[in-house]
């Protein structure tokens, strides 16, 4: 019961965690960046891939083993259109950053 607890507000702590990183990101990031701006970006960056693990490694958690159990959560549409958009939102993430470090690679 207490474990249960903890993983869903480790989930939902995390969850928070990413949606602040982004924010931060959103309003330090604009053109010309400072290497002060560009460091805490990078700070950010990491934060909001720590954050997105812990999300992903708790929510498998808990689906699995915390909650109603794997059988319930592979028949539910809404646990795949959750997964859905959390992959492809990662794989923007992915794409961005590699095309940003292709830029820095190439100035
Ligand atoms: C950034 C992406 C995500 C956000 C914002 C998010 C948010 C939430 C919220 C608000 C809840 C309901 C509150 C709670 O019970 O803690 C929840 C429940 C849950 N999440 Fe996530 N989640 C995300 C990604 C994931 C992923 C990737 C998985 C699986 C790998 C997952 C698995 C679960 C499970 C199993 C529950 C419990 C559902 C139930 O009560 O039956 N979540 N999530």
């Amino acid at each position: 019961m207490l474990t249960q607890a903890l993983f869903a507000f480790v989930h939902f702590a995390a969850a928070f965690g990413v949606a602040a990183t982004v924010f931060f990101e959103w309003f330090v990031f604009h053109r010309r960046v400072t290497m002060e701006e560009a460091r805490r970006l990078a700070r950010a960056d990491l934060w909001y891939g720590v954050c997105a693990a812990v999300v992903l490694g708790a929510g498998f958690a808990r689906a699995l083993v915390f909650e109603k159990g794997w059988s319930y959560y592979a028949h539910n549409p809404f646990f795949h259109a959750k997964l859905g958009l959390f992959a492809l939102v990662g794989l923007l993430a992915m794409l961005l950053c590699a095309s940003l470090m292709a830029k820095g690679a190439g100035a």
